[in-house]
């Protein structure tokens, strides 16, 4: 298949991108490099430095008729999302009505949409939280992907066009950037690695922090292979379905630098307790068993795993970047 990935240089983007070039797919990347990076860009995949909100994005998609539109790009952060409204907007939905206007008209069979099981329920009281909870975005963000997801069952009805949602729950591996609430795990393994003590936010009530549900990167990724020929105009949840106190989630990191990396202090073990920041969920965590059915999707990594398996990739990219250092 042809698939135009949006946002193919950035942390999840980029990993999807590297599945479907190993699975024999041709693929293209969309992105304006707002905080991709150009390391993570697979050199098999044909490279497009171009904003989603632009005349440009329509020519591409007029021009490549790919089969498949994968539209990872976005505005990613909650809070900058309630300091300009506006751009988020303009990022995550104008941009998507441009894709979506230029792949019914480029005869596009089908788009996979990314939109957020961690942020679109609010403060749900069913935990794991299923699709067919209602939906209450409390911020621009989450407000912007459930619009999102409205306008392509609207595409759907409208024009025929193909969808799958995937509401991804937290994501966390290797070529995760250590900001933004979702980057949590490269920011503590990001302070960690400087030997600063690690921040956890919580409520007084809860000493243990915030209860989110956390998915490796690779498991996401073999979810948007499967998304290519199934899940066709529906909407999933990809996560664990586990919950995760941030101290369980910062112990696992711990345990797991200490072991590749014994020169890590002993007395960073402690992280300092900050209180709630505004707006900040207590629990997040997502039922996938509709995806177990309708894709034939579990995940497969477990966070003791996946935590291993990032802390062994940031050490070698640490290692690279010492190297180099030392031949300049
Ligand atoms: N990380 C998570 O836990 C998580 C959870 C739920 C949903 N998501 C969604 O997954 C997607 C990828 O997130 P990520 O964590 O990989 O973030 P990321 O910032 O690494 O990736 C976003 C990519 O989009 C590109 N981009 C941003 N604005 C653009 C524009 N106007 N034109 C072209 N390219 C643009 C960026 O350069 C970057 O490469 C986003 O849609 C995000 O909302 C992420």
């Amino acid at each position: 298949m042809k698939i135009l990935v949006t946002g193919g240089a950035g942390f999840i983007g980029s990993n999807v991108v590297d599945a479907y070039i190993n699975a024999g797919h041709e693929v293209l990347i969309a992105d304006n490099l707002s905080s991709g990076k150009p390391e993570n860009i697979n050199p098999k995949a044909k490279f497009y430095r171009i904003d989603i909100r632009s005349e440009e994005i329509r020519r591409l998609i007029a021009s490549s008729m790919p089969d498949v539109i994968n539209h990872h790009a976005a505005q990613i952060s909650v809070p900058a999302s309630v300091g300009d409204p506006i751009f988020d907007a303009g990022v995550n939905i104008i941009g998507l009505l441009y894709i979506l206007e230029a792949a019914r008209n480029a005869g596009v069979k089908k788009v996979i949409f990314v939109s957020s099981g961690g942020t679109i329920y609010g403060d749900a009281d069913k935990l794991p939280t299923p699709e067919t909870y209602p939906a209450r975005p409390v911020s621009p963000y989450a407000i912007g992907k459930y619009t999102g997801e409205n306008y392509l069952r609207f595409y759907g009805k409208q024009y025929g066009l193909d969808y799958t949602v995937l509401r991804y729950a937290n994501i966390y591996g290797p070529r995760q950037v250590p900001y933004a609430e979702a980057g949590v795990a490269a920011i503590f393994m990001d302070r960690l690695l400087s030997k600063k003590p690690c921040r956890l936010n919580r409520y007084p009530e809860e000493p243990r922090g915030m209860v989110r549900d956390y998915c490796y990167i690779g498991d996401v990724a073999r979810a948007n292979i499967l998304a290519l020929t199934k899940g066709t105009n529906e909407i999933l949840n990809i996560g664990t379905g586990i919950g995760t106190y941030t101290i369980d989630l910062f112990n696992a990191i711990f345990e797991s630098l200490k072991r590749n990396f014994p020169e890590l202090p002993d007395e960073l073990k402690a992280p300092q307790m900050m209180p709630a920041r505004p707006g900040d969920m207590k629990m997040g965590c997502i039922d996938s068993r509709k995806a177990e059915k309708t894709l034939g999707w579990r995940p497969e990594v477990d966070l003791k795993t996946g935590i291993e398996l990032t802390v062994k990739w940031r050490l070698a990219v640490n290692g690279k970047k010492a190297t180099k250092g030392e031949n300049r």
